[in-house]
């Protein structure tokens, strides 16, 4: 499941999994992006594209989500939480409300997705991928709440993966995560279409 999977960084990333043999699920709000995402990927050779459509800052419709999957498909090997927003903007200048839109975008809708799959990456074995990104690591001018927003991504990430690998789920940062899974001796079986 690739959250946040019909445009930008997500699509690509979905594009990468099906062209390794995953059936891959593409998850956004928007269903018409989502389409012509789905007939994108489909027109470059891979069959196993499921659509769904959601709110993930909303925690019932990531619950419906993850329902659709266990009943559609019976299982999830790996969650990609590629949900956000960036941002740019003087400090002086930045409003709380703009804060809590990137924090909606950029955390709680990881945080939906990863609670609300948690059960079935549990069962699988499976993995998680949080997408994070340097203003999650470090801090730099002009960029509005995008820094505090990535910045407490970092944490809740660290979070996960202390928390939850006794579950057998292995939540990391995107990137570190991103080449552990294409070079390890041992990845998550992929799903056949
Ligand atoms: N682009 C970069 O240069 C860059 C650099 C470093 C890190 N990143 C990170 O990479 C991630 C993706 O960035 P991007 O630039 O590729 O983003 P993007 O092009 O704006 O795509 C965002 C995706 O998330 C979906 N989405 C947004 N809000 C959603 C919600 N509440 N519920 C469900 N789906 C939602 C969008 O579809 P809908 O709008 O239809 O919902 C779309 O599929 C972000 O976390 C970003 O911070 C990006």
């Amino acid at each position: 499941m690739i959250a946040g999977g019909s445009a930008g960084l997500g699509l690509v990333i979905a594009r990468t999994f099906l062209s390794a043999d995953y059936h891959i699920v593409i998850v956004g709000r928007d269903p018409g992006r989502l389409n012509l995402a789905a007939e994108q990927l489909r027109s470059s050779g891979g069959s196993g594209v499921t659509v769904l459509c959601g709110d993930m800052s909303e925690r019932d419709q990531a619950d419906g989500i993850a329902g659709k999957i266990a009943d559609q498909l019976g299982r999830l090997d790996v969650l990609v939480n590629c949900i956000g927003a960036s941002d740019r903007g003087l400090v002086e200048k930045l409003t709380a409300e703009q804060i809590h839109r990137l924090v909606q975008q950029n955390v709680i809708a990881t945080l939906h997705c990863s609670q609300a799959s948690l059960p079935l990456l549990i069962q699988s074995g499976g993995t998680v991928v949080n997408i994070g990104s340097l203003a999650g690591k470090v801090t730099a001018r002009y960029l509005g709440g995008y820094n505090v927003a990535k910045h407490a991504l970092t944490g809740l990430t660290g979070q996960m993966r202390m928390l939850l690998a006794v579950g057998h789920a292995f939540p990391g940062l995107g990137d570190w995560l991103l080449l552990k899974f294409t070079s390890s001796p041992d990845p998550p079986s992929p799903r056949k279409h």
